[in-house]
């Protein structure tokens, strides 16, 4: 995109996330949901597909662009930035990056208006850090496949017409070779989605079982070919892991300003906490925090873009942020002491929201060996 129109763009999201979506973070905690006008406005302003090409009504935006946009909305409660990050993330790069011209025409236009919501459905009961085990199955059946299984923790999967379904066409035990995805719409017989997930943060952002039982598709509806989707899987949560990198440096930024904040007003033994070294220090320690990773974050997209292997740097990225923003976040509620314990306050729901960030699209544990392993095939 231009540079002056991505700066507009930008400007724009910024002032609808400072003057629109913060000032509702407290209803989307207590309704657990996202006011309808949001929704309208993240429509409007085009991010539903803000990742999805231009051709397909999408902005079109550069992983470079891609995460100066997720600093943005990393500032504000993360479940507005989930109500299209599946969009964009790892459900629609699938379909940018193997799906066939039929398959994007189909669906990538109502992803971008935000029409159609799609969720990436790789996680199951017995398979979420060892996805390559996964169980759910894809029977070829003459032109048709036939799924069976059960998928777990799937965002946005109450409000999706589209599931992006990793499944097995191989042998039991095929580990990574013997998998392949679908395309597979919400609302076909034999599919339940459930109730959603009572979560410890992240209010209003959804995760649900999806169940599949005897649900038949049309072969046409396979991405690209049968038993090499763990790599388009893999992929996919590369630039995932980055962007989610990014979001976490954002919400970094705004617990140092809520903490900045805090300590400039409040005063104890006289004066504002601020002045005291014992508060400077941990100030100190979140902005060089979030500096490094911000610099990370730049410095990944930009490989990324040169087209370089970036599966060690997107796992560093996520494995840095996704643990510095858990430093920040405990400092933020420490130095806003027992007020920051209470209810309401935003550095205590952010803390809550900041431990996801750990976990999902790969937990810390799992970047670790993601960036290890590359070292030791290096030098092998
Ligand atoms: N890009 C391309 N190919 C890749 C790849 C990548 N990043 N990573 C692996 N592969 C390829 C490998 O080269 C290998 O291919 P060959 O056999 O041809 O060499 C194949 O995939 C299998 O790779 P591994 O042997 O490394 O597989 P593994 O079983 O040992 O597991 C893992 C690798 C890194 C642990 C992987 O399972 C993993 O990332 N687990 C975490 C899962 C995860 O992140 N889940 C998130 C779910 S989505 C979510 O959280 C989002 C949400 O809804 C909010």
């Amino acid at each position: 995109m231009d540079a002056d129109v991505f700066d507009s763009v930008l400007s724009t999201v910024k002032r609808f996330v400072r003057d629109e979506v913060i000032p509702r973070e407290s209803e989307i905690e207590e309704t657990d949901d996202i006011p309808a006008e949001l929704v309208k406005g993240a429509a409007e302003l085009g991010l539903f597909g803000y990742a999805l090409p231009e051709e397909y009504g999408g902005l079109g935006l550069s992983i470079v662009e891609d995460v100066e946009l997720a600093f943005a909305l990393g500032y504000a409660s993360p479940a507005f930035r989930s109500l299209f990050g599946t969009n964009n993330g790892i459900a629609g790069q699938v379909i940018v990056a193997e799906g066939t011209d039929e398959q994007r025409a189909r669906y990538l236009p109502a992803m971008a208006s935000g029409e159609l919501l799609a969720s990436f459905a790789l996680s199951e009961p017995e398979a979420g850090s060892d996805a390559a085990s996964l169980l759910t199955t894809a029977e070829r059946d003459g032109d048709t496949y036939r799924i069976n299984g059960t998928k777990r923790f799937i965002t946005n999967a109450p409000r999706a017409g589209l599931l992006v379904v990793f499944a097995r066409t191989g042998a039991p035990g095929s580990g990574a070779k013997g998998i392949s995805t679908f395309l597979v719409e919400a609302d076909l017989p034999g599919i339940t989605v459930e109730e959603h997930d009572q979560k410890m943060g992240q209010a209003g952002s959804w995760t649900a079982d999806v169940l599949f039982n005897d649900v038949t598709v049309p072969a046409a509806a396979r991405v690209g070919e049968e038993g090499q989707a763990f790599r388009t899987a893999m992929r996919s949560l590369d630039r995932g892991r980055l962007h989610i990198a990014a979001v976490c440096v954002g919400m970094a930024d705004r617990l140092l300003a809520e903490s900045v904040t805090y300590a400039a007003q409040r005063e104890q033994f006289g004066q504002a906490i601020g002045s005291f070294q014992l508060i400077q220090g941990m100030l100190a320690d979140s902005k060089t925090e979030a500096y490094a990773g911000r610099t990370m974050v730049r410095d990944a997209a930009q490989r990324f873009m040169k087209g370089e292997s970036t599966t060690t740097v997107a796992a560093c990225a996520k494995y840095f942020c996704s643990e510095m923003v858990g430093r920040s976040a405990d400092r933020a509620v420490q130095i806003h002491g027992g007020n920051g314990y209470m209810r309401g306050v935003p550095v205590e729901r952010m803390y809550r929201d900041a431990r996801l960030f750990r976990i999902y699209e790969g937990t810390s544990q799992i970047q670790q060996i993601v960036i290890a392993r590359s070292l030791l095939r290096e030098a092998r």
